[in-house]
C-alpha cells in the first residue's frame, strides 16, 4: 500500500509539528530544563526529530517494500536501538534488529579523529545494561542480535547474518570507526536502503573528516553505489537512500 502513514493527525497537525509547536511555546522553554535534566539522566526517550526521521525510515522502507534488518552501529545505553524496534515492528515489516558496539565506548582517539571532541573510552556502558534496557522496553531476545567488539575486529566479511540491511544508522563519531562499518554494509544494503549517518555534521561541519570522510572515501572504492540526500535531523544527522547500479542478488 503506498503512502501508509501512521503518524497521528491532531488538528491537521503530525505528532511531531504538535512536538515542535510545545517545544517553541512559552510552556515548552519553561520545561526545557526539566526535559534537559530527564534526559541527561537517560530517563526520557529518544529526542523527537530523531524519532521522527525513525518513523520515516520504516515507513518508507515498508511502504517501498525494503527488505531486510535495522542495524545500529554505536548503540550505547540503547535508546535509538529501542525507539527503532519500537517503531519498526508498528510499521508492519517483520525485521530483525541488530545492535554492534564495544560495549567499552570509543576505542583510541587517533590520528585525524583527534581534531574532534571525543575522548577514548567515551559512552562507555556495559551489555549488561544495554540487554536490560531491552527487556524492560519488551523487546523481544529473538528480535535481536548483538555484536560485542571494536568494529575493526567484529565487522568482518566472513559474517553471515545480515545478508540484507533495509536500514542503517551509523552513530559511531569517529572516521575509522565508520569506515569499517561501511565497508561492512557494501554488499548487505538492499537498492532503496536508508543510510543514516548521526554525526554527519560532526568536526564542525569539515567534509574531510569524521563520518563524511569516511562515507566520501566509501563512495569512491564502490562506484556502483550512489546515495540520494533524504533528511536532515537534529543538529548533526543526515540520512540517505542508498541506490546501486545493480540489483542485488537475492539471498540464496
Ligand atoms: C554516541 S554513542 C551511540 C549512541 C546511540 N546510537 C544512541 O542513539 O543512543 C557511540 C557508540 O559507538 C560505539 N563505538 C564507537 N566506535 C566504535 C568502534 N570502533 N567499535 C565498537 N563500538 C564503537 C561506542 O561504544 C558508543 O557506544
Amino acid at each position: 500500500m503506498a503512502g501508509r502513514f501512521r503518524e497521528t493527525a491532531l488538528l491537521g497537525l503530525t505528532k511531531g509539528e504538535v512536538i515542535d509547536a510545545v517545544s517553541a511555546s512559552r510552556l515548552g522553554r519553561v520545561l526545557d530544563p526539566l526535559a534537559h535534566l530527564l534526559r541527561r539522566n537517560g530517563s526520557l526517550t529518544l529526542g523527537h526529530e530523531a524519532a521522527r526521521v525513525l518513523v520515516q525510515a520504516f515507513n518508507y522502507a515498508h511502504s517501498e517494500g525494503v527488505p531486510g534488518a535495522y542495524a545500529e552501529f554505536g548503540v550505547w545505553t540503547g535508546r535509538t536501538f529501542v525507539e527503532a524496534w519500537r517503531v519498526g515492528t508498528a510499521a508492519g515489516t517483520p525485521r530483525r534488529y541488530f545492535a554492534y558496539d564495544s560495549f567499552e565506548g570509543l576505542p583510541e582517539v587517533e590520528g585525524g579523529d583527534q581534531t574532534g571532541r571525543w575522548e577514548t573510552g567515551e559512552f562507555s556502558q556495559s551489555r549488561r545494561a544495554f540487554e536490560a534496557r531491552l527487556r524492560r522496553a519488551g523487546v523481544p531476545a529473538g528480535d535481536v542480535g548483538i555484536v560485542e567488539g571494536f568494529f575493526d575486529a567484529t565487522l568482518t566479511p566472513a559474517v553471515a547474518e545480515p545478508r540484507e540491511v533495509a536500514i542503517a544508522w551509523v552513530d559511531c563519531d569517529l572516521y575509522l570507526s565508520t569506515v569499517p562499518v561501511l565497508d561492512f554494509l557494501t554488499d548487505r544494503l538492499s537498492q532503496g536502503a536508508i543510510l543514516l549517518f548521526d554525526d554527519w555534521f560532526c568536526f564542525k561541519g569539515d567534509p574531510d573528516a569524521g563520518e563524511q570522510k569516511a562515507c566520501r572515501e566509501w563512495l569512491s572504492r564502490n562506484p556502483g553505489i550512489s546515495l540520494i540526500p533524504w533528511r536532515q535531523f537534529n543538529w548533526a544527522g543526515q540520512a540517505f537512500i542508498v541506490r546501486r547500479a545493480e540489483t542485488k542478488e537475492p539471498a540464496a
